[in-house]
């Protein structure tokens, strides 16, 4: 079964192509460099960036699956329903009709797109381009929940895997996603059997990364900024910056990241005669640092807790290397499971794989919703 999988739930616009759980592409523009501008993604630029992108990406993506062909043959009949799909995508409707008129049905069985949780226009323009690709070309939908396909993007197979690594006993497992929207502790008996058992009160965890990057004056998005910073090489410690660890002892799985922001921001006003690249480096690292900790503390006790036998991550978050190394070292005595880095982020791809794994046949388009506060 071929998968057009469509993700817009953030910056990035995702469109992937799978035969069943093998990718065949999965192209990814991002906006980093529009929302580097203000330090963060603002929704309705984001939906216009998704509008100006999605028939780009499509083409990319149908054509490095060798899915894209030319031919004259636009049913002119169905026009004024596209028209009426994509009333609110204004700056897409054109590349939209000019794509139907000059390139022939794919080989597609199935379009996936992600419904949820996500930007609420953004969510829209991904879901009204997935409609009216299902209905002009007669294809079913798959609604997919952006959280479940970032827990099941760590079972992608890897080059020359034979076997889907779920089909070992790992369940149950408990589930951290870290992203720049949620930081959730899920419990998985089985695909499509998920249990949330904490989650964050306030900031998530990538928010908190690119929430002080701002303030550290580093660049959008966060996360790499400040695993970047980080990464240079050691010096002695001048500044001795000691950051708290936000409800690390708490007897709940819940986390809150924005007091530790708080923190950041009075700790560089205090200093702010200290401030160099020196200090910025201490700072960057302690901040990692106190966020992996509160991470790591709070997973491995709900695992001993819940008694699971595996522990996954998912998420942009889950893409720092010290989140990785320092979780798989503590998760000793437990199957340990991070996804590819590529599949980290926000792809079509990990869209596209939870709609093979679900194995659904689509709906008709009509009945997709999007769901801004979509659970798991
Ligand atoms: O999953 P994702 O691509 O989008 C959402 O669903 O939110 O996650 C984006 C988040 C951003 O906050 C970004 O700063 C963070 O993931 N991120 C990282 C790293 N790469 C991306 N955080 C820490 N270390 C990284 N290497
Ligand atoms: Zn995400």
């Amino acid at each position: 079964m071929k998968i057009l999988a469509i993700e817009t739930s953030c910056d990035d616009t995702g469109i992937a192509v799978l035969d069943n759980s093998k990718i065949l592409s999965n192209i990814v523009s991002s906006q980093i460099e529009i929302h580097r501008k203000w330090g963060g993604v603002y929704p309705a630029l984001a939906k216009r960036e998704h509008q100006k992108n999605l028939i780009i990406v499509l083409k990319k993506a149908l054509s490095r699956a060798n899915l894209l062909e030319r031919e004259n043959s636009f049913d002119s009949k169905k026009e004024g329903k596209i028209k009426e799909i994509l009333y609110r995508e204004k700056d897409l409707l054109k590349e939209f009709l000019d794509f139907l008129k000059k390139y022939k049905k794919p080989k597609i069985d199935m379009i996936a797109i992600t419904v949820g949780p996500g930007l609420e226009p953004c969510l829209f323009s991904g879901l009204n381009f997935a409609k009216a690709l299902s209905f002009y070309f007669d294809i079913p939908l798959f609604a997919v929940n952006h959280i479940e396909a970032h827990i099941l993007s760590n079972f992608i197979p890897r080059r020359k895997e034979k076997k889907l690594q779920f089909e070992k006993s790992i369940f149950p497992a408990l589930c951290l996603i870290v992203s720049g929207g949620h930081t959730q502790l899920v419990l998985m008996n089985k695909i499509g059997k998920y249990k949330t058992i904490g989650e964050t009160r306030d900031d998530a965890a990538g928010e908190c990364f690119d929430k002080t990057a701002r303030i550290l004056g580093l660049s959008y998005p966060g996360g790499p900024s400040i695993a970047k910073e980080a990464a240079k090489k050691e010096k002695e410690k001048k500044f001795s910056i000691c950051l708290p660890r936000p409800m690390i002892n708490s007897k709940d799985y819940d986390f809150s990241f924005s007091g530790l922001k708080t923190a950041v921001l009075y700790k560089t006003k205090e200093d702010k005669k200290l401030i160099n690249s020196d200090y910025k480096r201490e700072m960057a690292r302690e901040i990692q640092q106190a966020i992996i900790d509160v991470l790591i503390k709070k997973t491995l006790r709900a695992a001993r807790d819940f008694k699971v036998k595996t522990i996954i991550l998912g998420g942009g978050v889950s893409a720092n290397n010290e989140l990785r190394k320092q979780m798989k070292l503590k998760a000793k005595g437990f199957n340990f499971f991070v996804p590819e880095k590529r599949f980290a982020g926000d792809n079509g791809a990990m869209i596209g794989f939870a709609a093979f794994l679900k194995k659904e046949k689509g709906k008709d388009w009509k009945k997709a919703k999007v769901n801004a506060n979509l659970k798991i």
